[in-house]
């Protein structure tokens, strides 16, 4: 089905409320939904905002559209939580209500100073001859969680030699001072991070451009990056943005937009100037996963969480009248140069009944038959390797299997979804893979009704992805073409 711009900008009130419960109803009959990661109620979700700890609980908000499984007039809906795991569910956070924001209440961060969790997000706005003019803005939340707007913009407009494509700001304290980082693009369509300046958190002065420095070989860097991260692990800098325009190369930028990071030296806000150590790489191999967000908890760890899904590309959830979820929260690390992510221990409090197996695997395909469940944390380890390929097989049935597997000669990982189940995104393919070559092949994968991450050795790749399939087939199978020790074990999530 059409949507038509006008029924985009439809918000909750101008429908009824026959409206709301039908399409809760719908949403609730169909299929797909998930068990334990955060998803809409109805309608379509997109990025991760404001994710943060404030007055002992972790917050978490995402863009939202309530109506529908599109890209329309966006919401901010929140959940609250003690553990990472279990969810508790705000409602609406920020809603498109004021003049700076009628068009959408676009993504954002929130930054916690003075006892209170500022939110910062951009307001959408189009003119009546649909010209956009983007709004930097501001809210405050005390720790009755109750949000309040301010009543001007921070920033209106963007600088000279910008487009109306800047939005995502991203707060960040050095020095005694504040910087706001923007996602943008530039007069002559390259993809920038623009930055801000301030004392007060209100009144902010535009500064530049970063400007990256160093190590940059790729000229391949898209129109417009949106959703730009920065923080510091390891006395280094991590940048970390959602480039659209990228083209694809080899086996890196399959899907239709990119998320990926630059690491290099602290970043020195005084001139902006970022000087790269590491050219950029993808977050994720996967076919789902774009707009992360990152924040750095109470403990000191440095969580992300990510948008499980893609601007521009169908679900095969939109009949059902939902699109999209979240991923689940992952601890970040740098390891010899890259981003590691893995699961954030607490997820262990969703392990159910645990069930294991051993075997060494010869020139064979054995399926584990204890492994049943339909939801599940796994964890596997293929060792003493030799032949040319090891890998699993899971949501297998008679006729439809996902596949995952390490091609040694090649030297890839490779998952393959172009026999499981429903397909909603064919065009952008149903491979994708990445260089590994390692002694090991560690896997700790969760598979949710309609969603499979897959961390391997300790992070070092993850692959994220939906999986549609209906059927009831949860069969997990290990092989080998050579020889390789497994060792599994399956905890079920219910
Ligand atoms: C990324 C994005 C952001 C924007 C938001 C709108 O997916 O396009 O740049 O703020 O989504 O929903």
């Amino acid at each position: 089905m059409e949507w038509t711009k006008e029924e985009r900008y439809k918000r909750i009130e101008d429908v009824s409320s026959t409206y709301m419960t039908e399409l809760v109803k719908k949403v609730n009959e169909g299929p797909y939904r998930q068990i334990f990661h955060i998803q809409p109620k109805t309608g379509l979700l997109n990025d991760p905002n404001g994710f943060s700890y404030y007055n002992g609980q972790y917050h978490l908000f995402y863009q939202w559209f309530p109506l529908g499984p599109v890209h329309g007039v966006k919401y901010w809906y929140h959940m609250v939580s003690n553990n990472l795991v279990d969810w508790e569910d705000h409602g609406i956070a920020l809603e498109p209500d004021t003049k700076y924001d009628s068009h959408g209440v676009f993504s954002g961060t929130g930054f916690v100073k003075n006892d209170q969790l500022h939110l910062f997000y951009t307001g959408n706005t189009r003119t009546e001859n649909w010209t956009r003019i983007p709004y930097q803005c501001h809210a405050v939340m005390g720790n009755d969680n109750y949000i309040k707007k301010s009543q001007n913009p921070l920033i209106t407009g963007s600088p000279e030699g910008y487009t109306d494509n800047f939005r995502d700001p991203k707060i960040i304290e050095q020095n005694g001072r504040y910087y706001c980082i923007i996602g943008a693009e530039t007069d002559s369509h390259e993809g920038a991070i623009a930055y801000y300046v301030s004392d007060d958190l209100e009144k902010w002065t535009y500064q530049r451009a970063i400007e990256l420095k160093g190590n940059i070989t790729s000229e391949n860097q898209g129109f417009m990056w949106e959703c730009p991260d920065y923080f510091e692990l390891d006395h280094q800098g991590v940048l970390l943005f959602s480039p659209q325009g990228m083209t694809e190369e080899g086996d890196n930028y399959q899907n239709i937009y990119q998320s990926g990071y630059l690491l290099g030296n602290p970043l020195d806000f005084a001139t902006g100037i970022f000087h790269v150590t590491e050219n950029f790489k993808e977050l994720d191999r996967g076919f789902d996963f774009y707009a992360p967000q990152t924040m750095t908890d109470p403990n000191g760890r440095q969580l992300l969480v990510g948008w499980l899904g893609l601007p521009g590309v169908d679900c095969a959830t939109d009949e059902f009248g939902w699109a999209h979820c979240l991923t689940i929260p992952r601890e970040i690390s740098i390891q010899n140069g890259k981003l590691h992510q893995k699961p954030v221990s607490e997820l262990s409090l969703l392990r159910g009944k645990k069930n294991t197996v051993e075997m060494e695997l010869e020139n064979e395909a054995v399926i584990a038959e204890n492994f049943s469940a339909r939801t599940y944390e796994l964890q596997v380890t293929f060792s003493n390797l030799s032949g040319s390929s090891v890998g699993l097989s899971f949501r297998m049935g008679e006729k439809e299997v996902t596949n995952f597997y390490y091609d040694r000669i090649a030297k890839k990982l490779v998952f393959d979804r172009s026999q499981s189940g429903e397909t909603a995104t064919a065009e952008f393919g149903s491979i994708r893979k990445c260089d590994f070559s390692e002694e090991e092949l560690d896997i700790q994968l969760f598979m949710d009704e309609s969603s499979v991450e897959i961390f391997v050795n300790d992070g070092l790749e993850v692959f994220t992805s939906r999986l549609y399939s209906q059927v009831d087939h949860n069969q997990i199978q290990f092989y080998t073409k050579g020889h390789a020790t497994v060792t599994a074990i399956q905890w079920e999530i219910n």
